[in-house]
């Protein structure tokens, strides 16, 4: 049990945005054939050899992302999928940049290499770090990035 001499275990809340769901069928070109849950438990069990605890969460509504990223505000950093709504978000780029729980940015596509208006990131001047087109190991590099910020802050907090 957690008191004072024993740190809080450390939980990441992994949130994936629209259309997320769909990964396994969805544009196996740019996304491959890995389904949401196989990354789920991808970094569900990096997070269990590096000692944290991973959440996972999807929606395809901006208002519940908005939410899962408040509840953040309980949580030691956020790894997110933001999906289309990078492109155009505010209200999720306000409320990432609200929650004081750093949040990496992760596409599994390159991004650059695509359409124009995928070029466009208004989430990502506001997260701690920002990964794309490593396909479903980029949510592996996010955690570790994420982890690497949570202890930079630990750090400098004292
Ligand atoms: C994506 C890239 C976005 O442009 C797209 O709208 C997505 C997936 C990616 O992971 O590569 O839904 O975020």
């Amino acid at each position: 049990m957690a008191d004072s001499a024993t740190p809080a275990a450390t939980t990441v809340l992994l949130l994936n945005g629209p259309n997320l769901n769909l990964l396994g069928t969805r544009d196996p070109g740019q996304y491959g054939t890995e389904t949401l849950a196989d990354i789920e438990r991808r970094v569900r069990s990096l997070g269990a050899e590096l000692g944290v605890a991973v959440e996972c969460a999807q929606s395809n509504h901006e208002g519940e992302l908005v939410e899962h990223v408040h509840r953040a505000r309980e949580m030691d950093g956020i790894v997110l999928n933001p999906g289309a709504f990078a492109h155009y978000s505010i209200a999720l780029r306000d409320a990432i940049d609200a929650v004081d729980t750093p949040c990496v940015e992760v596409h599994i596509s390159n991004v650059y290499a695509r359409e124009p208006f995928r070029h466009t990131s208004v989430t990502a001047p506001v997260a701690a770090g920002y990964i794309a087109g490593c396909g479903p190991f980029g949510y592996e590099l996010a955690l570790r990035a994420v982890l690497s910020r949570i202890e930079e802050r630990r750090t400098a907090r004292g």
